[in-house]
């Protein structure tokens, strides 16, 4: 089983003429919101750019004020690093005030920023989707053969994580977890392949315009062919 290729994750993204589904993009939104940003920062992505999701100012607003940012100051009072309430031109912060923060909370592992995740990683929004939803116990059969191989405390054993045991628990664990606004039933998997397909957008917002491009390019490369063809045809029409 090694080395095995996650299951193809099918988005309306993929293919030269995808497109985003907002609706979709909105759920994997709330997935990261809820549940992936206690721990992942998104810094490349800001508040406002939710805007492209279908979010109007107001709930930009409202959603950028549940967020904390650090400023490059320290409080002269008490010698801490100090913080704000976040606004629309922040970007998603990392939870944690550093990096020793940040392992010390995940048994020395660091979270990494998930803004270009599926674009760093082999596969993918397919193994995104593919690590959400792949933790499990180990083969007996195997720990038997092979009992040095056991997932050492405090990590967990995932076949689609490099090199097996990730320091990430299951973040995706029960239905429900997350509450859709829009009425879809939140399914681990459903969830996964939602904060998948959000993570394609964080890491490529202009997606579809690219696609559009390559389009028009080749809708005019096949007129100027055929004009060409045609101009051909007229200039030698009386050569034999
Ligand atoms: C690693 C996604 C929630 C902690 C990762 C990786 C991804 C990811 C794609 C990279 C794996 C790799 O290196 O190939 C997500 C998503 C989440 C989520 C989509 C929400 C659904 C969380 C939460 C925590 C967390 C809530 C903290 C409790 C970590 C840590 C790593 C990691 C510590 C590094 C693991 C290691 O290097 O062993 N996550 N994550 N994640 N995540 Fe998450």
């Amino acid at each position: 089983a090694l080395h095995q290729h996650p299951q193809h994750l099918r988005l309306s993204s993929d293919g030269p003429f995808g497109k985003f589904d907002k609706a979709q993009l909105q759920r994997g939104f709330q997935v990261y919101k809820e549940v992936c940003s206690a721990c992942h920062s998104l810094s490349l992505v800001s508040f406002r750019d939710l805007h492209a999701l279908g979010y109007e100012e107001p709930e930009i607003k409202a959603i950028a004020d549940q967020w904390q940012v650090q400023v490059p100051s320290i409080n002269p009072e008490t010698g801490e690093a100090s913080s704000r309430k976040a606004v629309p031109s922040d970007r998603f912060p990392s939870p944690y005030a550093n990096e020793i923060a940040a392992r010390a909370a995940n048994n020395n592992a660091l979270p990494p920023d998930l803004s270009l995740i599926t674009k760093s990683r082999e596969g993918g929004a397919s193994y995104v989707h593919a690590l959400l939803t792949g933790y499990r116990n180990q083969s007996p059969e195997l720990l038997k053969e092979h009992p040095d191989a056991k997932t050492p405390p405090g990590l967990h054993y995932n076949p689609w994580f490099a090199n097996l045991n990730i320091a990430m628990p299951p973040p995706l664990t029960a239905e429900g977890q997350v509450t859709f606004a829009d009425g879809t039933k939140g399914t681990v998997d459903q969830m996964a392949t939602d904060v998948a397909a959000f993570l394609v957008w964080t890491a490529e917002p202009k997606l579809e315009s690219r696609h559009a491009a390559g389009l028009a390019v080749v809708v005019f490369l096949l007129i100027a062919s055929i004009l060409g063809y045609l101009a051909y045809r007229q200039i030698w029409y009386e050569a034999k």
